[in-house]
């Protein structure tokens, strides 16, 4: 038996991939397609908020795309072009999320001094942490901060059992408790281990439940 050929092969691949591909750039346009595709329900939160508010169409019009697609599946062009629309870009959450008060804004972590830190949590993109469509609305889990703040040091340590004891016991599931990543919350962050948040609420707020520092935000989320 003759094995098929590489060409042929491609030419499977373009078969197979540009019926599915349609399928999915009709599910965003049309409407009633919308909830077959999509992976699953928005967050809360963003109940209401457009498709196209973070699905933006990709460049060219769907002849052209699925021209460059083919000549990318033969083997005429070089890479690969974005079908029907693009991946989502934190630049889509930033136009209704920027905030000057973010304490971790993602442009900080380009710096090369955070790439093995990007290893461990990808803190340059909001899809790095964040996930739309699923069951959980944090996705990075919350014991991360040992990605950077491994040799944190404070001067004056206000807290009853120091930061310095909780990094050697690696008492990374501690932080979340006392704070908040982003920094956007308005509550005191308390210095006794006997007040810190209850590691159930904080699980149940990463996985799509009730924010316990209180839901008081500095900057909210703005609706176009
Ligand atoms: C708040 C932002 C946001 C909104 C609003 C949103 N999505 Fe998404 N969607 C995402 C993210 C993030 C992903 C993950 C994949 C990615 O990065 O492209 C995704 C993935 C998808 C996928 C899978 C595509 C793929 O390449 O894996 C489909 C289909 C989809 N969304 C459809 C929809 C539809 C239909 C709506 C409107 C009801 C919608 N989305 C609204 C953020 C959003
Ligand atoms: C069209 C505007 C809009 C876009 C685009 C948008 N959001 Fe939101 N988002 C909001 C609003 C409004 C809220 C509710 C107010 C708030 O909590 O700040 C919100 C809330 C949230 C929350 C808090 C949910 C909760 O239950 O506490 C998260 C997390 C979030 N957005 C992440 C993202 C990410 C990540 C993206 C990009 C994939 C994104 N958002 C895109 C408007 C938007
Ligand atoms: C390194 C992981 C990480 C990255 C990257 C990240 N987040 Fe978050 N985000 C979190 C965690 C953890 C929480 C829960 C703690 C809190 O509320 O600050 C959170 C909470 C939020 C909330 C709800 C609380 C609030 O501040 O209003 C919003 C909205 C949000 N993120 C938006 C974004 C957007 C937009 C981006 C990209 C610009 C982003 N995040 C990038 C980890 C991340
Ligand atoms: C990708 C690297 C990175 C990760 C992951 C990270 N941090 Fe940070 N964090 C920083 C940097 C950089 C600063 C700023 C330090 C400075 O300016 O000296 C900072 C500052 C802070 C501050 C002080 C902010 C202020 O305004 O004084 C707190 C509190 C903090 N981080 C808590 C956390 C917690 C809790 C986590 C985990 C949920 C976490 N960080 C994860 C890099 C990181
Ligand atoms: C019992 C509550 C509590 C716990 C648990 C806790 N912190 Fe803190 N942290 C504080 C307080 C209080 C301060 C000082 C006031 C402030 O900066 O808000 C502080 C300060 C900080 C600062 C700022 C340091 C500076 O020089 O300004 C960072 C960074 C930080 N904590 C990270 C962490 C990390 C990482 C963990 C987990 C290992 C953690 N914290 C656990 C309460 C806590």
């Amino acid at each position: 038996m003759r094995l098929p050929s590489a060409k042929s092969l491609r030419l499977y691949a373009v078969l197979s991939v540009v019926p599915a591909a349609l399928l999915a750039a009709w599910a965003l346009l049309a409407g009633q397609g919308q909830h077959v595709l999509a992976h699953g329900p928005l967050l809360a939160k963003h109940q209401g908020t457009a498709c196209a508010s973070c699905h933006i169409p990709a460049p060219g019009s769907t002849r052209q795309q699925i021209q460059a697609e083919l000549r990318y599946l033969t083997g005429l062009r070089a890479t690969p072009v974005d079908f029907g629309y693009q991946p989502v870009q934190s630049a889509q959450c930033l136009t209704c999320h920027e905030r000057a008060n973010d304490r971790h804004p993602i442009y900080r972590f380009r710096e090369p001094r955070f790439r093995d830190a990007a290893q461990v949590v990808e803190a340059t993109s909001c899809m790095g942490c964040h996930s739309e469509h699923g069951t959980v609305k944090i996705s990075s889990g919350t014991t991360f901060c040992a990605a950077c703040h491994q040799d944190l040091k404070l001067k004056a340590d206000p807290i009853d059992v120091p930061h310095i004891t909780l990094i050697k016991q690696e008492n990374w599931g501690s932080c979340m408790t006392c704070h908040d990543f982003h920094g956007n919350h308005r509550y005191d962050v308390p210095n006794r281990m006997a007040d810190a948040l209850p590691l159930g609420s904080l699980r149940s707020y990463v996985s799509g439940g009730a924010d316990p520092y209180g839901g008081f935000k500095q900057v909210r989320g703005q609706m176009p």
